[in-house]
């Protein structure tokens, strides 16, 4: 069932999505050679805590999965599509790209964002991936006006993705948004204009293209969780929590 928002609840919503904002730029700024992922994992923690907002993603499970998420973010590097478990182990080197998902619950509200980072210089190829997928998120979000549809969103993602030459994520999309941080509608990466459901005020959803420069094949790791390109090419992630207003999309997570 699709919920519409009323005002009250799209105020919670953006402080959710503002804490998210917050986290994501905390991460850009530590992201650089030799930083290990669970640092990154600590520091989303610390600033979860200092604004007594949950971490929607801990303790997270999905079907066929035997352990829910550990962590209040995702980190996923080069060929890690999404749902990369922080790792004190794990460390960042100069031309990895790092994808980072974040999501925090406020007052019973979900935010939920996610951007893709390089770490200090990266070749042209991965510069390149990241700009795709990025403006992959945006032409979606172009498609947000009262009327369009789910389909319509789709639809422009994939044109752009595979125009570009690039590999779209079929298995995961986007999602409707609000008390859970997954309801109805899914949002998917693809589809056909003017299917699916139809836009109105009120409905808030994650717009988030999942983009690889090779094969579009997925498999996950032993640990059950951390998706990875099976061809090892490289993928990147950028996402949004969008409310529909009369005039199209507002961000909810104003991470940019
Ligand atoms: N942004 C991702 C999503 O919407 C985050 C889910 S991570 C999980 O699906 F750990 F919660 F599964
Ligand atoms: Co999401």
């Amino acid at each position: 069932m699709i919920t519409f928002k009323k005002p009250d609840e799209i105020d919670r919503m953006k402080r959710a999505g503002k804490i998210v904002a917050d986290i994501l730029s905390a991460m850009k700024a530590m992201i650089r050679p030799g930083i290990d992922t669970m640092s990154l994992s600590d520091e989303a923690d610390r600033i979860l805590d200092k604004e007594s907002a949950g971490a929607s993603f801990r303790g997270y499970r999905v079907y066929g999965v035997r352990t829910s998420f550990p962590s209040a973010i995702c980190v996923s590097i080069n060929e890690e599509v999404v749902h990369g478990i922080p790792d004190r182990e794990r460390i960042l080197e100069e031309g990895d790209i790092v994808s980072i998902d974040v999501g925090a619950i406020v007052n019973g509200y979900h935010g939920d964002a996610a951007c893709t980072y390089a770490v200090g210089e990266i070749s042209e190829e991965r510069a390149r991936l990241l700009s795709v997928t990025y403006r992959a998120l945006h032409i979606g979000m172009e498609q947000v006006i009262p009327g369009r549809t789910i389909g319509d969103i789709g639809h422009a993602i994939e044109e752009w993705v595979l125009g570009n030459g690039c590999g779209l994520v079929r298995e995961y999309s986007g999602h409707g948004i609000g008390k859970k941080l997954h309801e109805a509608p899914q949002v998917p990466n693809y589809g056909s204009p003017r299917s699916g459901v139809t836009l109105k005020p009120g409905m808030t959803f994650c717009i988030e293209p999942m983009v690889m420069n090779g094969r579009e094949r997925v498999k996950s790791l032993e640990n059950g969780w951390t998706i990875v390109t099976c061809d090892k090419s490289d993928a990147a992630h950028f996402e949004h929590a969008l409310l529909v207003n009369e005039d199209g999309a507002e961000i909810l997570t104003p991470w940019e």
